[in-house]
């Protein structure tokens, strides 16, 4: 797989602040490295009414996400897999200890993201793992050479969700499937809807996309929706983990509270719908 040209710099400044606890000791390394050290994104709780509000509950909870978002994928042994805003590489992770005889690869548009993912994920049971720096919109791979492409939380961050879509058209196979995760609008609100924007801490966003318009989206670039889960309500207690990190935050701290407490507000008015998306080629 060849890695695409240098990439222009993006800023994530959630990312800025969760690799200075990570990696320079800062107050709540401990904490932050348990909540969010292989999974940037929010958590699954099956029982929600369960969420402890810890640390350890919490990273749980974000294991699970992403193993729904794998099912979604539909992924067996011996298959290749790109995982496309692949963070700290815990999907990658979970694969490489549940399956053998995988080709794994994760793309990331942050060299640093890529470089503690090399550092933590280390290949087993004859599974070929690679992580590159690149963009969602310039895949690569070769064409038809991919049986599944999961973008878990990330999808809002792509310049472009069109061509994400032909790209990902063009390097599954026959039969392979695309599965994400993402904050789905009520499609009634679109025309109210704001921009694309940047958000002072968590970077530019596009939130425009609800549940008809991926299908439009899907339709367009040859794929078919398969998967359409609506797991809003068992995401719900992220918003009252988040706020425990509140006393850590050494950076951005005033944007952090203020944009968690907006997004919790709009999460549990359901006017953006956490779902696991899938689509097969
Ligand atoms: C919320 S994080 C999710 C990370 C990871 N998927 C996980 O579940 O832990 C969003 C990720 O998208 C990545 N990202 C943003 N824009 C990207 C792009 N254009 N191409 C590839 N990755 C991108 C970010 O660097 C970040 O790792």
């Amino acid at each position: 797989m060849a890695a695409p040209g240098p990439q222009p710099p993006l800023r994530m400044p959630y990312f800025d602040l969760l690799l200075l606890h990570l990696e320079t000791g800062k107050a709540g390394q401990e904490v932050i490295e348990r909540a969010f050290g292989r999974h940037v994104h929010w958590g699954y709780w099956p029982d929600p009414a369960a969420a402890t509000n810890d640390a350890t509950d919490y990273g749980k909870a974000a294991e699970r996400l992403a193993a729904e978002v794998i099912a979604a994928g539909r992924i067996s042994d011996g298959t290749t897999v790109l995982d496309v805003g692949c963070g700290f590489g815990g999907t990658l992770a979970i694969l490489n200890e549940q399956f053998k005889n995988m080709t794994l690869a994760g793309i990331n548009i942050d060299q640093r993201q890529i470089a503690r993912a090399r550092a933590k994920v280390t290949p087993r049971d004859g599974n070929r793992l690679s992580f590159l720096a690149g963009t969602a919109v310039q895949l690569p791979l070769a064409d038809a050479s991919c049986d599944t492409v999961l973008a878990v939380e990330a999808i809002f961050h792509f310049p472009d969700r069109a061509r994400f879509f032909r790209e990902v058209q063009r390097v599954l196979k026959p039969g392979g499937r695309l599965a994400i995760s993402d904050f789905l609008p009520p499609h009634g609100m679109l025309p109210w809807l704001w921009p694309k924007f940047r958000s002072p801490a968590y970077g530019v966003c596009d939130l425009r996309y609800s549940l008809p318009r991926y299908r439009r989206l899907a339709r367009d670039a040859g794929l078919r929706p398969v998967v359409e889960r609506d797991i809003n309500a068992n995401t719900l207690p992220t918003h009252d983990f988040v706020k425990t990190l509140y006393p850590f935050v050494v950076q951005y701290g005033w944007w952090v509270r203020f944009e968690t407490r907006i997004m919790g507000w709009i999460s549990r008015q359901r006017l953006l719908r956490y779902s696991i998306l899938a689509f097969e080629k």
